[in-house]
């Protein structure tokens, strides 16, 4: 199995010296390690480190099963959940898809939907307007089973699905995935008899794509995830701490993030030329931002999408404040072919490009605004994929998890917990008047 993803750094020795890079090796190995051994903070969310290589067929096959019954039965699935429960999948899905899937005149596999990622009532109710009228399933994903914003969702769709089609055949056209044991979801998919599966205990949700939570939707929605596994796989053995730390993209690009960290960038930019990767970065920032923003610390994760951005956050990332460096996701190679025409009367002034494929001038778009912005004290790391496509996006999952672990431990923090995310929730329990809250509650109300 050989991997296809490609890191360049290159372009961060003007800010920060190769070797300054190079001295972080052995303690991005010792971090790498640490994950292998279980021996750093949080080992007990280390699930994910083998999961690519621990999924086997029969895992597959089973979610493949349960996709095919869903793809029978529905036009759309609505997935509901928020953070790690939804951002995978949809990172995924709009990698693959058509960009204008929704206009579409036919489409061969239920489109994904997306419920429980807000508390929006606007939002709700205008999803609700849309199922109305079309033949739906759902997938409900919470690990831990307690999350306000998919529960009130869940509520109100599994309402709604029961009174379109009636209670037997809801409870067929919903597959909860959820804790083994614990939880409130599991005990209402075990008591209404819905299909279950697990998300294993020692993976956290920014962590889980590859479990069933993004694996059932993303199988429903017709994408070959086979392939997806086998690129994180492939990409799970190039980044085993057997793997020479020059030859280790997740290693290297740890300690280079680290790196700049230490010598003043506390603001990484995911940048794409790819607007289906916008998805991506969504997922990229929960990923990084929820591991690494602790005790005070941490690189504040942004995205851009260019070139649109260049055209409103691109003076910033010129002329603002220096304390940003820009990792840029390359895909090598469209999948479709269009050309610039020639135009007799040139008013455009365009003809010194006529005939040149569209992506040639984005790619001449992205080497010129990587320049530009190494000049203007941007650092800059390059990962490129060579096209969009299960395999490649199942790489670049993995490429990024490991990376983010060996980052974590390289910062000194635990990667794989999130008690902040704690604050807002009590805070909103307690103005909600939940018992249990009252004395908060009181508190908050004063201050407000
Ligand atoms: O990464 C995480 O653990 C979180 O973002 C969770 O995925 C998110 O809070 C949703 O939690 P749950 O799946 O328990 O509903």
């Amino acid at each position: 199995m050989t991997t296809t993803l490609k890191i360049d750094i290159s372009k961060v020795f003007d800010y920060v010296p190769e070797r300054l890079v190079f001295s972080r090796r052995d303690e991005a190995i010792k971090a790498l390690k640490a994950l292998y051994d279980k021996t750093g903070k949080g080992n007990d969310f280390l699930g994910w480190v083998h999961l690519p290589s621990s999924i086997t067929d029969n895992h597959l096959s089973e979610l493949k099963k349960t996709a095919h019954m869903l793809q029978n039965e529905a036009e759309i699935l609505v997935v509901t959940g928020i953070g790690g429960s939804y951002l995978g999948t949809r990172a995924v899905d709009e990698a693959l898809s058509h960009s204008f899937q929704p206009w579409l005149k036919k489409n061969d596999f239920p489109r994904l939907l997306y419920a429980g990622q807000n508390i929006s009532e606007d939002y709700m109710a205008e999803l609700l307007e849309i199922l109305e009228d079309k033949s739906y399933a759902i997938a409900v994903i919470s690990k831990s089973g307690t999350t306000t914003e998919p529960a009130i969702a869940f509520r109100i769709l599994r309402e709604h699905l029961e009174k379109k089609v009636g209670k037997d055949a809801a409870a067929h056209r919903i597959v909860a995935i959820t804790d083994a044991h614990r939880g409130a979801l599991k005990q209402l998919a075990d008591s209404q008899g819905y299909k279950t599966f697990v998300i294993p205990d020692d993976v956290g949700g920014r962590y889980s794509v590859l479990t069933p939570v993004g694996l059932l939707p993303l199988a429903v929605a017709g994408h070959d995830i086979d392939a997806l596994v086998n690129g994180a796989r492939a990409m799970e053995m190039a980044t085993s701490p057997e793997t020479a730390f020059e030859n280790n993209p997740s290693a290297l690009y740890a300690a280079t993030r680290n790196t700049l960290y230490r010598n003043g960038k506390n603001i990484e930019i995911l940048a794409s030329f790819h607007h289906k990767l916008v998805w991506f970065a969504e997922w990229w920032k929960q990923l990084y931002g929820e591991s690494e923003g602790k005790d005070n610390t941490g690189i504040f994760p942004a995205s851009v999408n260019y070139t649109t951005d260049l055209h409103s956050m691109g003076q910033y990332v010129q002329e603002g404040m220096r304390s940003i460096f820009e990792s840029v996701i390359t895909v090598e190679n469209p999948a479709k072919t269009l050309r610039i025409p020639h135009d007799e009367v040139n008013l455009d002034e365009l003809n010194y490009i006529s005939n040149k494929r569209i992506d040639e001038v984005n790619k001449m778009a992205e080497l010129g605004t990587l320049l530009a912005h190494v000049d203007g004290g941007v650092p800059n790391i390059r990962i490129s994929i060579p096209a969009l496509t299960e395999s490649s996006v199942g790489e670049l999952i993995y490429f990024f998890e490991i990376a983010c672990g060996i980052s974590g431990y390289l910062q000194g923090i635990n990667p794989f917990d999130q008690p902040g995310v704690e604050a807002y929730k009590k805070n909103m329990f307690a103005l909600l008047g939940k018992p249990g809250f009252e004395e908060l509650s009181r508190k908050l109300r004063n201050r407000l």
